[in-house]
């Protein structure tokens, strides 16, 4: 980690705000609701979606512009940045933990290559970049409870090397390049507008889905697996609040720990059914996941990030699920009518 004295060196930061912002993997998870929340802060015109699928007709990123780009080919990068005017962009295209496991040379070159490309880009356009790392970052060495924002980092996945090395070079570009680098460890996110990318926390997301349409969920956790979890509001409202601050606040760039819970499969399960009763879970143990799960921290500390920067989440564990339940089942409702 570097500390803030190492900041004032870095890119000018409120003139990359005068200047337009960029979402890479923007059809994804996260990018589904980022798009629309930096839309309706900043102006539609003024955030270009951008990813390697096509846009579908319902996608959120049909409000404002939306390019195709591929972040493993860098001259995709330099065109949309160039001609888009960008100043600042949330790197946010990866392949999660599950799917990196399942293809780590493939993770590796669009994770780790995908990431450089972008911070080249940024070094010579001037742009500020957010990186999200994640609880992966951490493996079966790291003090699993409580987890410190400065401690061992040793995963024993493709995802997690690669969310390391991402840390690492991100801090690199801020101090080497003055580029304006910040970065959060995101723990597993949970919301209704995206399907999950294929992690190992999904099933904090399936969970919901299954409860509202079956009332039954085969989970591939064990029941007793403790992970950090966030609502989505919450770890959007993290990145736009993180890239607003003045340097001199940040003694850390990549990455803070953020969290907002840290639960099991039955305790996410009890508390769903306070509002579904009928609700059962049975589990069928995936070991790759649940191998990954287990070399993962079981509680964060996110007090630094509470410290530097003001951070707090507004949903728990009850909140979450009570918006979550309405908010999906309105949406499952709406799917079925149409
Ligand atoms: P996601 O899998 O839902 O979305 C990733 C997007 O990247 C997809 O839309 C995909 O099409 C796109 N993509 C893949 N390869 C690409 C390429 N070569 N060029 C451009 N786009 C490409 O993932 P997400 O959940 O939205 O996560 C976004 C970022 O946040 C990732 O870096 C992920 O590691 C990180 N993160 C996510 C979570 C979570 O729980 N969702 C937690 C911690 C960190
Ligand atoms: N939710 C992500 C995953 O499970 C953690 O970064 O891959």
């Amino acid at each position: 980690m570097i500390s803030c004295n190492s900041w004032t060196s870095c890119s000018d930061a409120s003139e990359a705000k005068l200047r337009n912002i960029l979402v890479t993997g923007a059809l994804g998870q996260i990018g589904s609701e980022l798009v629309p929340t930096l839309r309706a802060h900043y102006g539609a015109d003024r955030v270009v979606a951008t990813d390697i699928r096509m846009l579908q007709a319902d996608s959120a990123a049909v409000e404002g512009p939306y390019e195709h780009v591929d972040c493993t080919r860098p001259h995709q990068l330099h065109e949309v940045v160039r001609r888009f005017d960008i100043g600042r962009i949330y790197h946010l295209a990866a392949l999660l933990s599950a799917v990196a496991e399942d293809k780590p040379q493939i993770a590796w070159t669009v994770n780790m290559g995908g990431l450089y490309n972008m911070l080249e880009v940024a070094r010579q356009y001037e742009c500020a970049v957010f990186f999200p790392s994640s609880i992966g970052a951490f493996g079966p060495t790291t003090p699993h409870d409580s987890t410190p924002q400065t401690t061992i980092q040793r995963p024993t996945t493709m995802y997690g090397v690669t969310k390391v090395s991402g840390e690492l070079l991100c801090d690199y570009y801020a101090l080497r390049f003055g580029v304006d680098t910040r970065g959060l460890r995101l723990p597993g996110l949970v919301s209704y507008a995206a399907p999950p990318g294929g992690g190992t926390t999904d099933y904090a997301v399936e969970i919901f889905h299954q409860a509202i349409r079956y009332r039954h969920y085969t989970c591939f956790l064990a029941a007793d697996t403790r992970l950090d979890m966030m609502y989505m509001p919450d770890a959007i409202r993290a990145m736009v609040e993180l890239m607003e601050i003045d340097p001199p606040a940040l003694n850390h760039r990549n990455a803070y720990n953020v969290t907002a819970m840290s639960i099991t499969p039955e305790e996410l399960a009890a508390a769903i059914r306070k509002r579904i009763p009928s609700f059962e879970i049975d589990y069928e143990i995936d070991p790759v996941r649940q191998a990954i799960a287990e070399s993962w921290p079981r509680s964060l500390d996110d007090s630094s990030a509470r410290a530097d920067w003001g951070w707090a989440p507004r949903y728990d564990l009850d909140a979450m699920c009570v918006d979550m339940i309405d908010k999906l089942g309105a949406r499952l409702k709406q799917a079925r009518q149409s």
